[in-house]
């Protein structure tokens, strides 16, 4: 450990593997999955709303049909991040998150940074998906747009009864079964296959026309709807046209958010140097294909102008009068969409609890629940937030917070490796990023242009959710923390109860 009083201590790694083993006693994390284990892992948690939902809304409103473009580059920005992850991941192989990584290395407020960015993605990203689960419910079944719908919308019901009963599921204790998840990754990609390859029959030359929609005069010259970007240089604001593609892109970058959590298998994998970056690549490389398929056949199929912002795929299908493939599509989406929330309300849990254990938040507010084993009140107040989000809050704002806090966590992680790379020479890298600083350095840069086409008001949102996540660590975490003078680890561990790791 460093210096035990500053805000960058860290924790020793040797120390944080010992716990790993401990928590692991008897369940044996054997060394048995290959990439491709790896890789289905990865597409089952990261093909979901983003997809789903919000190609229709992005190419509608920023990109039309260049969405595609937009995918691309999302893409892109997500592999170049990948290849920084991946070392980070290699070098620390504990089932900890990026939280850990940062935590042994740069130190203790980037790592709670990191953490209370993650707290921004999973809560945010169930609220997100739970909206887009609800869209194609309303589809299936015409339910009332104001109440499931994201036109007119009034207040999300079934995003909020999902929210619900999924944060009950995870609450006490259910998790998936492997055989459900894998049915749920074939049926996903099977979907995105079949709307490749059924669609491309009712594509239309003319409804790829124009490929990049003109840019028109916006109406938020000085407003926060605008992008950063064009606050920054006084560029009159406007709505499609290049800049759109890139707004599109920032957004839909929510689409390839996920894949970080391949990272966390890392000791469980037969050679994590090799087998991780092959899976974490081959996700992202599956992925991006899929997406660029189902982007470019729905722009086909559909006027831009025309694209239902709620179930955007399946309507697609109703509107060039496949009425059944349209309903399957809806079931397939509402199966595949909520195994994306369990996830991620499972993983709230767990970042919540080791926050807990490190004494960066109170003991009691992590309490493992004797009966069920979980963290039960960092669930249900989970569980709680996404209802509220998920009932009021329209799935496009949501999405962009999650984008912007997603690639910050990745402009941290770009940097911790080249900065890791002058202080800790000797450090055991299993897998090296590429063509360090220049891979490092391309990939902080576009994450921060990314960032850049984001509004305005999401940005200002971002920066308050980080500033009340400095009140809160200047407040009670620096000192509260285990590695804190005079903290006592028994102390903290009896008062969570249960066990190391949930
Ligand atoms: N990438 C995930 C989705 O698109 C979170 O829903």
């Amino acid at each position: 450990m460093s210096d035990k009083t500053g805000v960058t201590r860290t924790k020793d790694i040797e120390t944080v593997l010992h716990q790993n083993d401990e928590a692991h006693a008897g369940q044996g994390l054997a060394k048995r999955l290959s990439a491709w284990d790896l890789m289905g892992f990865g597409i089952g948690i990261v093909i979901g709303t983003g997809i789903f939902t919000l190609t229709g809304t992005e190419a509608k409103n920023h990109a039309g049909p260049a969405i595609v473009i937009s995918f691309a580059i999302a893409g892109v920005v997500s592999m170049l991040a990948a290849l920084c992850y991946a070392e980070l991941a290699a070098a620390v192989p504990t089932a900890g998150s990026s939280y850990t990584y940062a935590y042994t290395t740069i130190g203790e407020i980037f790592a709670w940074i990191i953490a209370w960015d993650l707290i921004l993605e999973f809560a945010l990203g169930a609220a997100v998906v739970a909206r887009g689960w609800s869209g194609y419910l309303q589809q299936l079944f015409g339910l009332p747009q104001a109440f499931f719908g994201e036109e007119n919308s009034v207040v999300n019901l079934g995003a909020v009864a999902i929210a619900l009963v999924l944060g009950v599921v995870a609450a006490v204790g259910i998790r998936e079964s492997k055989l459900v998840t894998n049915a749920l990754v074939v049926i996903k990609v099977s979907v995105c296959v079949f709307v490749i390859a059924a669609g491309l029959f009712f594509v239309k030359a003319a409804n790829l026309k124009p490929f990049v929609p003109p840019s028109q005069p916006g109406e938020d010259a000085g407003g926060l709807k605008q992008p950063l970007w064009q606050l920054l240089t006084g560029i009159q604001p406007a709505s499609y046209g290049v800049a759109g593609v890139f707004v599109a892109a920032a957004v839909v970058f929510f689409a390839y958010s996920g894949f970080e959590a391949v990272a966390n298998l890392g000791e469980e994998t037969k050679e994590p140097a090799k087998d991780m970056p092959k899976g974490l690549i081959g996700t992202l490389v599956v992925c991006t294909v899929l997406y660029l398929g189902v982007c470019f056949v729905i722009t086909g199929m559909v006027k831009y102008t025309g694209l239902s912002e709620g179930a955007p795929i399946s309507d697609a299908f109703d509107q060039v009068g496949l009425g059944w493939a349209s309903i399957l599509i809806n079931i397939a989406a509402i199966a595949g969409l909520s195994s994306v929330i369990l996830v991620d309300i499972v993983a709230m849990g767990r970042i919540g609890f080791a926050l807990c254990r490190d004494g960066l938040l109170p003991a009691s507010v992590g309490r493992i629940h004797e009966r069920f084993q979980t963290p039960l009140r960092i669930t249900l107040a989970t569980t709680a937030a996404v209802c509220l989000l998920g009932a009021f809050v329209p799935l496009a704002t949501l999405a962009e917070m999650v984008s912007i806090g997603t690639l910050f966590a990745f402009l941290v992680v770009a940097i911790a490796v080249v900065v890791l790379r002058r202080t800790k020479p000797r450090m055991e890298r299993p897998f090296r990023t590429p063509s360090v600083p220049w891979l490092p350095a391309a990939s902080a840069l576009s994450c921060l242009a990314l960032m850049a086409s984001l509004a305005v008001e999401t940005w200002l949102r971002f920066l308050v959710w980080l500033a009340l996540g400095l009140v809160i660590y200047f407040v009670y975490g620096r000192t509260h923390s285990r590695l804190a003078p005079g903290v006592s680890d028994r102390e903290v561990t009896s008062r969570l109860g249960g066990d190391e790791v949930v």
